[in-house]
């Protein structure tokens, strides 16, 4: 592996596919693309040496054949531990085939249909996996901040604006707003109700049921391949669909999975669930920023404040924000809102409206309100607060380079 750059080999016979990866790829300085034009059951074992020097591995296959699935295992077996192997295959191969795949040592399997945009961000996250953002010489680290989503009750918009905030913290510019100026990543820990993978309509992940069952702590690799990459840029680290045991998770494991995202992401969202794990401790150690969401409502204001109690009683310097859901901002606090204030000994600092129709639209299309209603009050207010979020925790990691 080179120091300054990352060399990466494309096997392919199919002229369409190099085409498309050599633009994808050669306009970026920092890797060094090279092309060998052949099909991978043909390499002989020269050629296999040489595509194992290299940090990343691409290859394309139409079909997977007996021979492809050995010379896979003899490339795996020759290439560096943490160097990465990519199938590009046809749209008909199945999820049996892609499974073997995986199971010969590939990293990832993606179709060779996708645009140059996509199979630029495919290598990236990859690369970001091969080589994560070095600290500073100065000792600060450059790793990702962590906000994560608590709530007082149920239904009350936590998981919108866990997805929204997320969305939001990419914070797009440029033409069509297609530039994206933040990595973030998106993980629903509320590992039994989860909602994050229908408000989005991506498939869920095992990780975090695997993780409960086996009780290893996860890599790099694992988490990058158990990763939903939406269009947007967002990366998405779903609840699993099988049931599994809340307790199961430890503090070490949601140690390890958030320190791996903070090397690869400048903002790692979490959305919590409502009961009381021993592991929140762990999220809670390594959160920057905790939004708890709530209603104005006396039992709901009693419950937050039970909750602040908890977690604030080991992270007294943790940041809590309390956002008002269901409610808009009025111009002057009602009685109410005052004595709520006072039982938490913390303002309102955000307040996101009862808007039906937007979050409806947003659930039934399984899109952020930026592309499903981006014009109403429920994705105006959430923007609001993503942009206060991005201001504040710029300055904050200024200040912390600074000392
Ligand atoms: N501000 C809002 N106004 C109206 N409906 C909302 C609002 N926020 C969320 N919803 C809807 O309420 C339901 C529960 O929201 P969700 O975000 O899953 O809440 P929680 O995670 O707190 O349980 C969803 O159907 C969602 O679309
Ligand atoms: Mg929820």
């Amino acid at each position: 592996m080179t120091n300054t750059g990352t060399s990466i080999i494309l096997i392919s016979g199919d002229t369409r596919v190099s085409a498309a990866v050599s633009r994808a790829l050669n306009a970026d300085p920092h890797i060094a693309l090279k092309q060998l034009d052949a099909t991978l059951a043909r390499l002989n074992g020269t050629a296999v040496q040489l595509v194992q020097e290299h940090d990343l591995v691409l290859f394309h296959t139409d079909s997977v054949r007996e021979n492809d699935i050995s010379t896979i295992q003899r490339i795996r077996e020759g290439l560096g531990e943490t160097a990465i192997l990519i199938a590009l295959t046809g749209g008909d191969t199945s999820l049996d085939e892609a499974q073997e795949l995986i199971k010969a040592g590939v990293n990832d399997v993606v179709s060779e249909h996708l645009s140059e945009t996509e199979i630029k961000a495919v290598v990236d996250r990859w690369v970001r996996v091969i080589k994560p953002e070095p600290s500073h010489g100065d000792g600060s680290s450059r790793k990702g901040q962590v906000i994560s989503v608590a709530q007082s009750r149920g239904g009350i918009g936590a998981t919108t604006l866990a997805v929204n905030l997320a969305d939001r913290l990419l914070d797009r510019t440029g033409f069509l707003k297609k530039t994206t100026q933040n990595r973030v990543v998106l993980v629903d820990l509320d590992i039994q109700f989860g909602t994050v993978a229908s408000f989005l309509d991506i498939d869920s992940s095992d990780l975090l049921y695997r993780l409960a069952i086996d009780g290893e702590d996860p890599d790099a690799v694992l988490i990058q391949q158990s990763l939903s990459a939406l269009d947007s840029g967002l990366s998405v680290l779903t609840a699993p669909s099988r049931m599994a045991p809340l307790e199961a998770l430890s503090k070490c494991q949601i140690a390890t999975l958030l320190s791996l995202l903070q090397e690869n992401y400048d903002y790692v969202v979490v959305s919590l669930p409502r009961s009381l794990v021993a592991w929140i401790a762990q999220v809670l150690e390594c959160s920057d920023k905790l939004l708890v969401v709530t209603d104005s409502s006396v039992p709901a204001i009693r419950q937050t404040r039970r909750l602040i109690d908890v977690y604030s009683e080991d992270h007294l310097n943790l940041p809590i924000e309390i956002v008002i859901g269901h409610e808009a901002k009025p111009m002057f606090l009602a009685a109410h809102h005052k004595e709520a204030v006072k039982v938490l000994d913390k303002v309102f600092q955000h307040w996101i409206p009862y808007d039906p129709v937007a979050a409806r639209e947003a659930v039934d299309r399984g899109q952020p309100l930026s592309l499903a209603a981006p014009k109403s009050r429920l994705a105006k207010s959430i923007n609001q607060l993503g942009k206060e979020t991005l201001i504040e925790m710029k300055s904050e990691k200024q200040t912390k380079t600074i000392h």
